[in-house]
């Protein structure tokens, strides 16, 4: 059993404790948002927050997660206002398919979080996401957006 706070909301899951995270937030909490790319870690597409911190959960087990504030791409607006980055990802019109979107929404909240105001070095060292449409340059012009707003 693992007792986990997903978008500020406490759940047991019943699961063995080498779950990979991703499978209970998709298969048992029902949070689709979260994507499996390549289950492992090198895509992004999985991403969510671990007490803030951006995880790739296809490889992170769900016993390391127990009891930390997990925060999915579902849990990511708050007070029914859109996150800054969400926004710029609007305003720009980012995704193409946007199956990595989520995942890359929730890579640069977090870089955010860390560097305010982040160079396109850091945004090249920090998001190193894999988008198959190619809209890395969207990307860095929203990150950069979202770092004004
Ligand atoms: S699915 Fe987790 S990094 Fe690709
Ligand atoms: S928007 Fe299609 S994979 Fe990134």
């Amino acid at each position: 059993m693992a007792r986990l706070i997903i978008n500020g909301r406490t759940q047991e899951i019943d699961v063995d404790p080498n779950t990979p995270l991703l499978w209970v937030i998709r298969e048992q909490v029902g949070l689709t948002g979260t994507k499996y790319g390549c289950g492992i870690a090198q895509c992004g597409a999985c991403t969510v927050h671990i007490d803030g911190v951006a995880t790739r959960s296809c490889s992170f087990p769900v016993s390391g997660a127990e009891g930390k504030q997990i925060t999915t791409i579902e849990g990511l607006a708050a007070n029914g206002m859109l996150h800054k980055v969400q926004q710029a990802w609007l305003d720009h019109d980012v995704p193409q398919c946007g199956y990595c979107q989520s995942g890359m929404i929730m890579a640069v909240a977090a870089l955010l979080k860390e560097k305010p105001k982040p160079s396109d070095a850091d945004i090249d060292a920090a998001i190193t996401n894999i988008c198959r449409c190619g809209t890395y340059q969207q990307v860095r012009a929203a990150i950069h957006a979202a770092a004004s707003a």
